[in-house]
């Protein structure tokens, strides 16, 4: 007669597990729900982003943008309460993903920490101006990896993997290498915020579902845009030393003041991984694309295409982290390189000045 309450227990036992789990999925909800209904704070780029483009809840939306630089104004339906706050929430994950800008206050605002291995990575650092760069014209620029010009071009097909990718998985493509970090799911309220951003900064900016805009992506260089001297490591590590040390550092590490990543690692442990679109399989007209056109901060446009390639084949030979295709072994090995070589080189610079003039070319 023992058999009766072994069993009963059993299933007692069966019942509380779930009965557990069930309560701890509806308190993840009840969290949820709680921070979609929370009023957003913004950081200071979002606030003037969205007030420029008069974002507020109404049954209208009229760009502010398109009235300055056409003239007409637009009659776009507008946005409910919720909407507002799903694109402010979207604005600050662009700008600030580590959620630092709002560290120190009262409530740690919404952020996406949990889906990044580093602890530099922010999307805005390569989607500059919150994902909408533009000059003190107000004009867009070419090559800036434009958000709103990517979402209105979500469903072409995605150079790196050669499949046709819609904005969530493009967005997910840069959590997991841009970000070296984890891969959000689909329907997860990060994705679906930044993708509420996009598609309003679409809007305020009247770009066209299916355009190619020039700011969409990178504005490649490829090797034959160059004067097809081939890519050069020497050639590179100087121009990096000379235009771009003084802000990422000698060894590319990143620049942190009290906390706050000033300038982001370009190298190391904390940088975008081996698999980043940034990096993509180290075949780079990406990244030189990135670097002429958008650095060195404040003198962008300043190098030219040899350059840009120079500099971005020194990088990538920099070690980082391997990205999510390559494996334990390539991991480990990138592991090793990052621990021994930045003291190796260091102590290669203190033997001597690597600053001397390349011969004039
Ligand atoms: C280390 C730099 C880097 C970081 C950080 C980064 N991205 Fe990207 N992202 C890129 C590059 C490079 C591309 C590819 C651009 C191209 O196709 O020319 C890209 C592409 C994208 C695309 C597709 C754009 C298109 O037009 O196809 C989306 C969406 C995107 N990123 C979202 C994000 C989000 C959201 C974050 C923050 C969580 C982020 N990215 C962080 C570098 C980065
Ligand atoms: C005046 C400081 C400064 C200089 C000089 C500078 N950068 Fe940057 N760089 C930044 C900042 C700040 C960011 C983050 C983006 C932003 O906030 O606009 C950045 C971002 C980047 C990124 C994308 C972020 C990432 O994680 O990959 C790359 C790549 C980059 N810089 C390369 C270079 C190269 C190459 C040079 C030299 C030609 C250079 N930078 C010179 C300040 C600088």
């Amino acid at each position: 007669m023992a058999a009766l309450p072994a069993k009963l227990l059993r299933v007692a036992l069966i019942v509380s597990v779930l009965g557990g789990l069930y309560w701890l999925a509806l308190d993840k909800h009840a969290e949820r729900d709680a921070l979609r209904q929370a009023s957003v704070e913004l950081t200071a780029a979002c606030s003037a982003k969205l007030q420029g483009y008069a974002l507020t809840p109404g049954e209208l939306y009229r760009s502010p943008y398109l009235l300055k630089t056409t003239g007409r104004s637009s009659r776009l339906r507008g946005y409910s309460e919720e909407d507002v706050r799903a694109i402010q929430r979207g604005c600050n994950i662009v700008d600030d993903t580590q959620g630092q800008l709002a560290r120190g206050g009262a409530r740690e605002r919404w952020n996406a920490t949990r889906y990044s291995r580093s602890s530099h990575a922010s999307c805005d650092q390569c989607h500059q101006g919150v994902g909408d760069k533009q000059d003190a014209a107000g004009n867009r620029l070419v090559g800036s990896n434009g958000l709103a010009a990517s979402w209105v071009m979500a469903d072409m097909y995605d150079r790196f993997t050669g499949l046709l990718l819609p904005y969530e998985l493009r967005q997910m493509q840069c959590y997991i290498n841009s970000s070296n970090g984890f891969k959000p799911n689909a329907a997860e309220d990060l994705i679906r915020d930044v993708t509420a951003y996009s598609r309003f900064l679409a809007a305020a900016l009247d770009l066209k579902v299916g355009n190619h805009y020039p700011e969409q992506g990178m504005d490649e260089i490829p090797a034959s845009a160059t004067l097809r001297r081939g890519d050069d490591y020497v050639r590179g590590a100087h121009v990096y030393r000379q235009r771009c040390a003084t802000c990422h550092g000698l060894q590319a590490l990143g620049t942190v003041v009290q906390g706050r990543v000033l300038y982001p690692a370009l190298a190391g442990p904390e940088s975008f991984s081996l698999d980043s679109r940034m990096n993509f399989a180290r075949m780079n007209t990406v990244m030189p694309g990135f670097i002429c056109r958008n650095m060195p901060l404040g003198e962008e446009g300043s190098l030219d295409n040899q350059q840009c390639r120079d500099i971005a084949y020194y990088l990538s030979t920099l070690p980082r982290p391997a990205g999510d295709k390559q494996g334990p072994l390539a991991a480990a090995w990138q592991q090793l390189m990052m621990t021994v070589m930045p003291p190796l080189t260091q102590y290669a610079d203190s033997l001597g000045s690597n600053d001397t003039p390349l011969a004039p070319d």
